[in-house]
């Protein structure tokens, strides 16, 4: 450990995890130099913020630039010359969600803008609770913890948490207790099921403002919501008034393939969050909705000393600038179908096999493991009726039968067999034998989970250069493992 990290490891608060106790001192593109010269393959790229990698030339000169103009225009003095600028190119991208989403609020971090987006929705409807997506993460503040619901560890010792926040089912397999071949349709309806029991049973649609979820679950383990659920969602918001808040600071920004990763859905939110990638590592955040709602707000009430730096939005417009001057989209299309290749072929191999899931949009991909043992356990017991020929079953009564009758077979996968933290054994070994073989990359969820978040700009020899490294920790773990 060098002196540096020595020194942090004394007076660097606790509460912050850390992956390596390594030093960053310098990054370009998909590499990262520690202040004792090793060079690392960055998949993580500051967990999904440095999209157009570290250091883009062209974006670093765009904030030096604006450092030489004015760094801080803050907005209660007067307009920014730097804040509109953003503003004229982010709005034709956001559009791309939904032409209602013409006015913007711009804040510092991906937290400060879900609270801003609550906030919006409390004033917009006059109502104050807010359901959030079970494994959903949402943030560390006081408000975002208590919405999020990936891990205790985001809320424990800090409670009580802030009151008005109920939870419902993603449709997401580990999440119901059941594996990984259920039928979307099956997750879909149970979870819109569970949605309609909690407004009947606990939260009342007249005092519910928003449904806020990640198009892509992240912290929860990188998993994508089907279309179908989001549309389900827009149904009951629009029956009962509710307002659909879609939190992209993960997924936003060309992360998924494309701008928004709600866009394939075709459902309109009415509140998108965006933070992370949009300015390629200074801190900008923001919400975007229609003025009809932002009218509904006092003059004051929302605000913040730094919110929409000057510095941090002239980045902004130059990461829209190079995501379209240097085609990244298409550079995340070809990359991720080459990871995906990648992938797939090697769940077919002996260390495959603790390969349990591969899923993902874009270069947001997540992979589920489970051992040996698990798997064994799960294939001998009789298939899940959910998984069989109740699994495209399209109506809810179906979909009830088929639960039932799931839980009252014995022999059916449990929750525990679908592997939880308490089992994890494979993606924190993973990440250990990757940090020691060159590469960063994370672990995500209370499921044995590894996310790959690679730049958007990576090339295909890098792309390469890390599937090799990860083929390669896999068999070593593959042998770590095998037994237990
Ligand atoms: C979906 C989502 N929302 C909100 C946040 C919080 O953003 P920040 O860490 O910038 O406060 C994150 C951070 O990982 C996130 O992934």
């Amino acid at each position: 450990m060098s002196a540096a990290a020595v020194f942090g490891q004394q007076h660097i608060a606790r509460g912050i995890g850390r992956l390596s106790e390594h030093v960053l001192q310098r990054g370009a593109g998909s590499w990262v130099w520690t202040d004792e010269g090793v060079r690392l393959l960055d998949l993580t790229m500051g967990i999904g913020v440095v999209g157009c990698g570290h250091c883009h030339p062209v974006i670093t000169a765009a904030a030096v630039e604006q450092m030489g103009m004015i760094q801080h225009a803050q907005v209660n003095i007067g307009y920014s010359a730097a804040y509109i600028a953003f503003l004229r190119a982010l709005l034709p991208k956001l559009a791309l969600a939904d032409a209602s989403l013409d006015s913007v609020f711009l804040w510092n971090s991906g937290a400060e803008a879900v609270e801003a987006s609550i906030k919006l929705a409390r004033a917009a409807t006059g109502r104050q609770n807010v359901i959030v997506m079970q494994g959903s993460y949402h943030g560390r503040t006081m408000l975002t913890a208590g919405m999020t619901r990936s891990k205790t560890v985001y809320g424990a010792t800090f409670h009580p948490l802030v009151p008005g926040i109920y939870s419902t089912p993603f449709p997401f397999y580990a999440q119901h207790g059941v594996g990984p071949d259920v039928s979307e349709d099956f997750l879909v309806q149970q979870s819109l099921h569970q949605l309609h029991l909690l407004l009947a049973q606990q939260t009342a649609p007249r005092d519910t403002a928003a449904i806020i979820l990640e198009p892509v679950l992240g912290e929860g383990g990188y998993v994508p919501c089907p279309s179908a659920f989001l549309q389900g969602l827009r149904r009951v918001c629009d029956a009962h008034d509710i307002l659909l808040i879609v939190d992209e600071v993960q997924s936003g920004t060309g992360r998924t393939g494309t701008w928004w990763a709600v866009e394939p859905s075709g459902v309109r939110p009415d509140v998108l969050i965006f933070a992370k990638g949009i300015a390629n590592g200074l801190p900008l955040s923001g919400i975007a909705s229609r003025k009809e709602l932002f009218d509904k707000q006092d003059p004051g009430s929302m605000g913040g000393t730094y919110a929409g730096n000057a510095v941090a939005c002239a980045a902004g417009k130059a990461v829209i600038e190079v995501m379209d001057n240097e085609k990244v989209l298409d550079n995340v299309a070809a990359r991720s179908k080459q990871l995906f290749a990648f992938l797939h072929a090697l769940r077919r191999s002996p260390a495959g096999s603790l390969i349990q899931d591969i899923r993902g949009r874009g270069l947001m991909v997540g992979v589920q493991f489970v051992l040996p043992s698990t798997q064994a356990a799960i294939s001998a017991s009789s298939a899940c009726p959910a998984t069989g020929a109740s699994a495209s079953s399209s109506s809810l009564a179906e979909a009830d039968k088929s639960i039932s009758a799931a839980s009252a077979n014995a022999t059916v996968a449990r929750p525990h067999e679908v592997g939880l933290q308490a089992r994890a054994q494979v993606a924190p070994r993973i990440v250990k034998k990757c940090l020691e073989k060159g590469m960063l990359l994370l672990a995500t969820s209370v499921f044995d989970v590894l996310r790959f978040i690679p730049a958007l700009t990576i090339s295909e020899e890098e792309m390469q250069t890390a599937c090799d490294i990860f083929e390669s920790a896999l068999k070593e773990v593959y042998e770590d493992v095998k037994e237990l």
